[in-house]
């Protein structure tokens, strides 16, 4: 890359990582919640946060859509931006999770190269993916947002499931499948990744 050309030097600080969670008692993560657009990604980004914090923890997401009003502002749902929109987010929850933090990153990323390549960025259990693992049919009845809707009426070209693919992950290490009139709570759901967290020695 562009960055590898440059004379730049790591500039390393004598306070590390493991003083940070020291601090905190807690070891920095990426939760990293893939799954189509309805999935329950960021309704359960948000019960793992109050859980966690109900707990003491320091947890802060990342949200796609979100990061879409700031960050990624520049980044429309075409490929290429998808990928740099995953990238940057994988960037910035690497920093979180070295910051000490449990990094709780929920967009789509219909890619499994760019999630790879995010999972690459991290000491090897650090990131943690978390698969929505939810029919289409079932994410289209819900159609929180009405998108569903308006891109089979083909007012939204581009749209995951739709019209775009998304490519079901390979190797998650917790996979939440929920079916028409199976379907967990978002606080029972959230109960999964906690003891997934707690069996590793994350909290
Ligand atoms: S991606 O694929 O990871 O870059 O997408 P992400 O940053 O998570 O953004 C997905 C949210 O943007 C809204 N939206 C679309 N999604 C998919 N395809 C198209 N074309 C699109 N246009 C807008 C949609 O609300 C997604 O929100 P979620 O939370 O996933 O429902």
């Amino acid at each position: 890359t562009a960055g590898n050309s440059l004379n730049i030097v790591w500039h390393k600080c004598s306070v590390e990582k493991k003083d940070r969670e020291e601090l905190l008692n807690q070891k920095g993560c990426v939760i990293w919640i893939t799954g189509l657009s309805g999935s329950g990604k960021s309704t359960l980004a948000c019960a793992l946060s109050r859980a966690l914090h109900a707990r003491g923890k320091l947890a802060y997401i990342l949200d796609g859509d979100n990061c879409r009003h700031g960050l990624n502002r520049d980044l429309s749902f075409k490929a290429e931006d998808r990928v740099e929109n995953i990238r940057r987010i994988g960037e910035v929850a690497k920093l979180l999770a070295d910051a000490g933090v449990i990094c709780i990153a929920s967009l789509i990323s219909p890619f499994q190269k760019d999630r790879d390549a995010c999972r690459a960025l991290l000491p090897d259990g650090d990131f943690i993916e978390v698969y929505m693992d939810v029919p289409l049919e079932l994410c289209e009845t819900r159609d929180p947002k009405g998108l569903y809707k308006l891109a089979r009426a083909g007012k939204i070209k581009g749209f995951t499931g739709v019209d775009d693919p998304y490519e079901p992950p390979l190797n998650s290490e917790i996979v939440l499948p929920q079916r028409e009139g199976m379907c967990d709570s978002p606080h029972a759901l959230a109960e999964i990744v906690l003891s997934y967290l707690e069996r590793k020695g994350y909290l």
